[in-house]
């Protein structure tokens, strides 16, 4: 089984010593906290807040998934040379219909060489129109 790096499971010693690693990596969910029911509500999917991740043949970022709790909503693959063969952050926008009372949002991201990351969840609650 795969290890998942979840923000969680590092240690705050650890996330220091190798920020930019972690940073490069992880997916950060940008979106409001609140949606309207029934209406298109935007998430955007950013790797790294500070630190790019390379582009190259043998190692880039093959996928971006969207998570609603345990539930799978989206995905999206790049192949190498999509950010123009250089360090880059990777950015994905989706749109969704939400239909429930809430939605608590995470996003995984996978890397040739470094495996699966993913992000801190957040919660979304739902309006009615
Ligand atoms: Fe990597």
């Amino acid at each position: 089984m795969p290890r998942i790096f979840n923000p969680v499971d590092i240690s705050q010693e650890e996330k220091e010593v190798r920020k930019d690693y972690f940073d490069r990596h992880t997916p950060v969910l940008i979106c409001d906290s609140y949606a309207t029911k029934g209406e298109k509500f935007k998430v955007k999917i950013r790797l790294g807040t500070e630190y790019t991740h390379p582009d190259d043949s043998d190692h880039f970022i093959n996928y971006v998934q969207l998570w609603n709790r345990e539930t799978f909503i989206a995905e999206t693959h790049f192949a190498p040379g999509t950010l123009g063969n250089k360090p880059e952050h990777v950015e994905v926008d989706f749109y969704i219909v939400p239909g429930a009372v809430t939605m608590n949002l995470s996003a995984m991201s996978a890397c040739t060489k470094h495996g699966l990351w993913q992000s801190e969840s957040k919660e979304v609650a739902i309006r009615k129109s």
